[in-house]
């Protein structure tokens, strides 16, 4: 089988990054280990979108040359991904040469083909979508994404003929029920194709912006920055670039994780340039929302931009990822307060997962020494099935609902059968039983919880009694059967997994 190749977008080196940067590498990330886990080669690819009018005036009014002011923020969004521990495989810049070979590339297969042709265009820009705007798309003629007021703009450009491909998208969508998940964002896509499509300008004038590739054969024209950044996804694996193509390896791309503000850009534009090159088109666009912060769009006005360096400094990285995944569904918007940040926080993590934890280790070194009693049976495969199916349908929330039902169950276990009590029998057997289910439980809940919080996992793994080491080459069918925890292993006493938060008013 190919390798699962997931990508994100390419963010703008025009700023730091910000949550939203944060949260969309976050699912990408947690598909890309999921994958992984099922025995899955991964490949998983970010970057940095660095040309274009934004990242030129940026650089302008910070001083700098264009250059060294992206190298500064594509070194930030690197960091980004490590702060989070996010398991990229490549991280492409669109000012790399090999981006800027296979993007040339890329245009000269699309003009061969012909669908590029020149004209004069005047229209209404958007400096912070980079992309131009109709009458309709405004609302109090300012951009309603970002709150801005687009430029005129006159000048003789290259267009790509998107109108051409109309037809063959609507077959396309027709065959390809899932290329856009979820449905109400597909569904917009349907619209606008029903609406009819136009053609688009893909270049600009060296009169107006020379931050850009140039046009192939035309010094005065340099490439538009989504027509030159789309292409990332498959300059990163060497797209007519002889030796170094790999596209028979890794196209088409499993999944192009996107926001919804560049939905569009990724399900139309994107298909209707690779048929116009005759490249297939990607397999699926997964389009999540927005995150509000206190109910409220953030900006920096309001001064509610949340910080993704600040916030998992403050909250520790995993905690912070487990509840993006929970609190946060792909599917629609979703809302963060410290509040609510810590409600989760001290009920789910501190409460329910860190108190089986130390139960299960705590009676296990009083009642048997700590070692792992003989096997006695519990079904778990319900909680799989049900883990499974939100994993491979980006419903997060649901898979991690399923390992709460787990933690929730064991908890339970506890309350009803009063281990306490049983520990004080003369026969151990009672009190095995029941400890071994909480043990072996916890190993299939750490194992669901890798993509999430790898390490909390893996603390997990060493306090039942076997590691990280010892399970990771188990094959998931193999790691997911009842028994896997050894009798006889030894449990470890681990450091309190997440204390609670005291919050400021009970302070
Ligand atoms: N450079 C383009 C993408 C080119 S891909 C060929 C771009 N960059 S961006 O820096 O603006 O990043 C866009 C991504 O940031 C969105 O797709 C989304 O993933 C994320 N988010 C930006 N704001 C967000 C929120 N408030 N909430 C969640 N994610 C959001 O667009």
């Amino acid at each position: 089988m190919k390798p699962f190749y997931i990508t994100t977008p390419i963010y703008y080196a025009s700023g730091e990054p910000h949550i939203g940067h944060a949260y969309t590498n976050l699912m990408a990330d947690i598909t890309a280990r999921y994958y992984r886990m099922t025995g899955r080669e991964v490949r998983f690819l970010t970057g940095t979108d660095e040309h274009g009018m934004k990242v030129a005036r940026n650089a302008q009014a910070a001083g700098l040359e264009p250059q060294t002011f992206v190298d500064e923020k594509a070194a930030r969004f690197r960091e980004l991904a490590d702060a989070w521990n996010i398991t990229i495989d490549d991280f492409i810049r669109t000012t790399e040469d090999r981006h800027k070979v296979s993007a040339a590339a890329f245009w000269k297969a699309v003009n061969k083909n012909g669908y590029i042709y020149k004209k004069t265009y005047k229209g209404l820009y958007c400096v912070p979508c980079e992309s131009f705007k109709t009458e309709k798309d405004l609302v109090k003629g300012k951009c309603p994404d970002h709150d801005a007021v687009p430029e005129l703009l006159e000048e003789e450009n290259y267009f790509f003929k998107l109108s051409a491909f109309e037809d063959r998208l609507k077959t396309f969508y027709a065959e390809n029920p899932e290329f856009v998940t979820p449905e109400h964002h597909r569904n917009e896509m349907v619209q606008i194709l029903e609406r009819g499509l136009e053609d688009i300008s893909i270049s600009r004038s060296t009169k107006q912006l020379t931050w850009g590739i140039p046009v192939p054969g035309d010094e005065g024209q340099v490439l538009y920055v989504w027509f030159d950044a789309l292409v990332n996804y498959i300059s990163a694996i060497g797209y007519a670039r002889g030796k170094k193509d790999a596209m028979h390896l890794y196209w088409p791309a499993d999944i192009h994780f996107v926001g919804k503000e560049i939905n569009r850009f990724h399900s139309l534009l994107w298909p209707a340039m690779l048929m116009a090159a005759k490249v297939e088109p990607p397999r699926q666009i997964a389009v999540h929302g927005w995150i509000t912060v206190d109910g409220k769009k953030m900006s920096k006005t309001i001064g509610n931009v949340l910080d993704p360096f600040d916030l998992i400094e403050r909250y520790g990285l995993e905690p912070v990822r487990y509840f993006m995944a929970r609190e946060i569904p792909f599917y629609r918007d979703g809302d963060f307060s410290h509040e609510r940040f810590e409600m989760r926080y001290n009920n789910d993590l501190a409460n329910e997962l860190g108190n089986l934890l130390n139960r299960a280790i705590a009676m296990t070194e009083r009642y048997l020494d700590g070692v792992v009693p003989d096997e006695s049976v519990y079904d778990v495969t319900k909680r799989w099935t049900k883990y499974r199916a939100g994993m491979e349908s980006l419903r997060f929330d649901d898979a991690l609902l399923s390992v709460w039902k787990l933690v929730q169950a064991m908890n339970k276990h506890i309350d009803e059968t009063e281990p306490w009590k049983l520990g004080k029998q003369e026969d151990l057997k009672p009190v095995s039983d029941v400890l071994y289910v909480l043990l072996e439980s916890l190993r299939h809940i750490a194992w669901m919880l890798l993509p999430f919080m790898p390490g909390t996992a893996m603390l997990i793994f060493e306090g039942i009694g076997t590691s990280f080491i010892e399970q990771a080459p188990l094959s998931l069918s193999d790691a997911s059967k009842w028994g896997g925890l050894k009798p006889g292993s030894v449990v470890k006493r681990a450091e309190l997994l997440f204390p609670r938060i005291e919050s400021k008013e009970s302070e």
